[in-house]
């Protein structure tokens, strides 16, 4: 019965290019894998990181975060979402929501992102289930349409299968989590004398 539960899962778009980018064209197959999620996929190139977007973030069950690789880093929308975030830091909004994290590259780059967006939001207060995050470059989908022994230790499109199930396992998980102190002033104050 407990598995049957509907989970809500809000899929937030990171790439520059919003609805019409190779992300957009990811989560929509990505979001077909799993029926017992309800998807809500928020474009951040076209939403603006405000008080609306964090209640859709405090009330569903977990987060997917989607971006390409740019110069090395994640999306520009993404990053002013984090940075719009940073009050929630430690609140109960975030503290232990599941979260998983998507990166699409051409060649290079994207693990170095997705190891570091996956970093800042542990420190916000998401966990990170194992096994939730990878990488898919074009590099991979040109090598993959040839049969190779080595395919396995590609990242495929269907690992991400195996993706929402972890993330379904750790939204299954109740656990009272301990959260360190926040300097709660305005983070954009001057220090610098
Ligand atoms: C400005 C820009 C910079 C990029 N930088 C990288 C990069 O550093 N490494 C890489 O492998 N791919 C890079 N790419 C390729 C994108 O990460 C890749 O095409 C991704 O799927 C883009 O998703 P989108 O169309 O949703 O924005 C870059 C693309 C753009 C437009």
């Amino acid at each position: 019965m407990k598995n049957k539960t509907i989970r809500s899962v809000l899929v937030l778009n990171g790439s520059p290019s919003g609805e019409k980018g190779n992300c957009a064209a990811f989560i929509k197959k990505v979001s077909k894998l799993k029926k017992d999620f309800n998807f809500e996929v928020v474009h951040l190139a076209r939403t603006s990181p405000n008080a609306g977007l964090k209640k859709k973030i405090s009330a569903c069950d977990g987060v997917i975060f989607v971006t390409g690789t740019y110069w090395d880093s994640w999306g520009s929308p993404m990053q002013r979402l984090l940075e719009e975030m940073t009050d929630m830091e430690a609140t109960p909004a975030v503290m232990g929501k599941p979260c998983a994290v998507m990166v699409l590259m051409h060649s290079v780059g994207g693990k170095s992102v997705l190891s570091r967006l996956q970093g800042v939001l542990s420190t916000m207060g998401f966990l990170i289930p194992p096994m939730s995050g990878m990488v898919y470059s074009l590099v991979s989908d040109i090598a993959l349409k040839n049969k190779n022994t080595h395919a396995k230790d590609f990242w495929q499109i269907e690992d991400a299968e195996l993706i929402l199930a972890n993330l379904k396992a750790a939204m299954e998980m109740k656990v009272s989590w301990t959260t360190w102190p926040v300097d709660k002033k305005d983070p954009r104050r001057k220090w610098f004398k």
